[in-house]
């Protein structure tokens, strides 16, 4: 007891516009930009969009607001806010963390080759074989393999990348995450828009428009469709894995809740539909220079869409290289907002439960996370690591987090009424007991049924084809790590008080009815 220091003021955003770019920023990343388009592709093109919105409303938006809804009355980060809810439950908030450290590490590769592709675009250094490139002379990819073999082309931009963020996370919430938003989005808006633009007016835009918008109904019979359109979403709108959460609790207390979560939410799908017009559009020009159909076209998926396919159009286009510099500045502008609010999960998390400060979290604890980024994905072992630790964190590890997090709060710790009136007394509108239905009902089994499936898959074959051993090591060793961490770092005694905190009063809790 006598070695815990008191709690310093909660850091806050400038207001709620501070916050809501910020949420924004948090949700448009590589999600929208890198994965959205390829999942769609994959997924029945048109016909995805409708399990998508399915998606977004039953899930997305409740688990949205239950987030915030958390932060925002428990006002901590993820271990502080379901250890308030019972001590049994801080390993989730543990795992969120945890999710979010293991996710931060990867992310940042990617935006590394986004801004390494920011300068290919100039000269298209990628020559002819545009995936040769990328896979052979700039990843120096040896496959499925452990390699320590580190690549400087990626190393040293990726050592700078992790600086500038990590010295973001110490200026704070509102110096500085707020501040870098404040900078990047305004920007990532321009500069897309005028590549969305562009695309529109490409030879085959309207083909490629004709194949993102045209329903492919057979494919709603698919389970793995709307696995894929649940799995996008919570990805894309930054939750179940702490962010929003975390963000929500810098709002100051009289804050209109609510209705910033559907602002964030619409605006986060706006930009998703915006990235899947440009890349089909640009698909489509690709598609009528090749004078094949949309369909036929390949390499439309994963991480060869942006640093394959894209370069290949940009080298067919007019005026390619002034459109690889907007698509890959947009990816990389995109990428950074989110990469900080992954890291502020964690940030937050070790400030609170170890007494540290700011400066001291970025630099042992983001040191930590940078060192493990380094070896791991800039060596020439990165791309089968990172598809594999992506797949397993987001599929088995999120999914987990967000039926827990529906559980603990509806049966455990029975606090659904109690959130619901939370967000009903600081926020315009009412929600009113559909969102309940949702959060204790539909979305859990929705979510069960989701993950049930995806591990059946898991265990039927291995991951992408790569061997056994590998899928196992990794992916399963991911969440395995992951599930330890929560348990070790439940265990370490708090260094600042955390259960001596009372939420406000609320005098329509009676009135939800419990
Ligand atoms: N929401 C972030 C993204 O879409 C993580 O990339």
């Amino acid at each position: 007891m006598s070695e815990r220091a008191a709690a310093p003021a909660r850091e806050q955003w400038t207001g709620q516009y501070g916050f809501i770019l910020a949420a924004i920023g948090s949700a448009v990343g590589l999600g929208n930009i890198w994965r959205f388009p390829g999942v769609a592709y994959e997924n029945g093109g048109g016909a995805f969009l409708i399990p998508y919105l399915v998606a977004l409303l039953t899930a997305g938006i409740p688990v949205l607001l239950l987030d915030y809804s958390l932060g925002h009355r428990f006002r901590g980060s993820a271990p502080t806010v379901f250890r308030r809810l019972g001590k049994k439950y801080e390993p989730l908030g543990w795992f969120q963390v945890a999710i979010s450290f293991v996710i931060a590490t990867y992310y940042t590769v990617i935006i590394v080759w986004a801004i390494r592709y920011i300068g290919f675009s100039i000269d298209m250094s990628w020559g002819e074989d545009t995936t040769g490139f990328f896979v052979n002379d700039f990843l120096r990819d040896e496959g499925a393999t452990f390699s320590t073999d580190i690549v400087g082309g990626i190393f040293w931009p990726m050592l700078a990348v992790w600086l500038g963020v990590l010295a973001v996370l110490a200026l704070g919430v509102a110096r500085g995450i707020e501040r870098a938003n404040r900078i990047f989005m305004p920007l990532l808006v321009i500069l897309f828009a005028a590549m969305v633009v562009r695309a529109l007016f490409l030879e085959g835009a309207v083909d490629g428009l004709n194949a993102f918008f045209t329903p492919n109904w057979e494919a709603l019979l698919d389970a793995n469709v709307w696995i894929a359109a649940y799995g996008q979403i919570f990805f894309s709108l930054s939750i179940a894995f702490g962010i929003m959460l975390t963000y929500s609790s810098y709002l100051r207390r009289r804050s209109n809740v609510a209705p910033t979560g559907f602002v964030v939410a619409f605006a986060n799908s706006s930009f998703e539909l915006l990235a899947g017009i440009g890349v089909f559009a640009t698909l489509g020009f690709m598609a009528a220079q090749q004078g094949i159909a949309i369909d036929d076209l390949e390499g439309i998926t994963g991480v060869l869409l942006s640093f394959a396919t894209f370069p290949q159009i940009v080298s067919m286009m007019p005026g390619g290289p002034i459109f690889g510099i907007l698509f890959f500045t947009s990816l990389a502008l995109a990428g950074l907002t989110s990469l900080i609010s992954i890291l502020q999960v964690v940030s937050a998390a070790f400030q609170e439960k170890f007494g540290l400060s700011r400066v001291q979290v970025s630099l042992f604890i983001g040191g930590l996370a940078m060192v493990i980024s380094l070896v791991l994905y800039s060596s020439t072992s990165g791309l089968a690591i990172l598809d594999t630790v992506d797949k397993y964190t987001n599929e088995v590890g999120v999914v987990l987090s967000a039926i827990a997090t529906c559980l603990i709060v509806t049966v455990g710790a029975r606090k659904l009424p109690e959130l619901r009136a939370h967000l009903n007394a600081v926020s315009t509108g009412n929600i009113g007991r559909w969102w309940s239905v949702l959060i204790g009902a539909v979305v859990p089994i929705a979510l069960t049924v989701m993950l049930v499936t995806s591990l059946l898959d898991l265990f039927e074959e291995p991951y992408s084809g790569y061997p056994w051993g590998f899928v196992t090591a990794v992916g399963w060793g991911i969440v395995g790590l992951m599930v330890v961490a929560s348990l070790v770092y439940t265990l370490v005694p708090w260094r600042r008080p955390v259960d001596d905190f009372r939420p406000e009063p609320l005098p329509e809790l009676e009135e939800v009815g419990r």
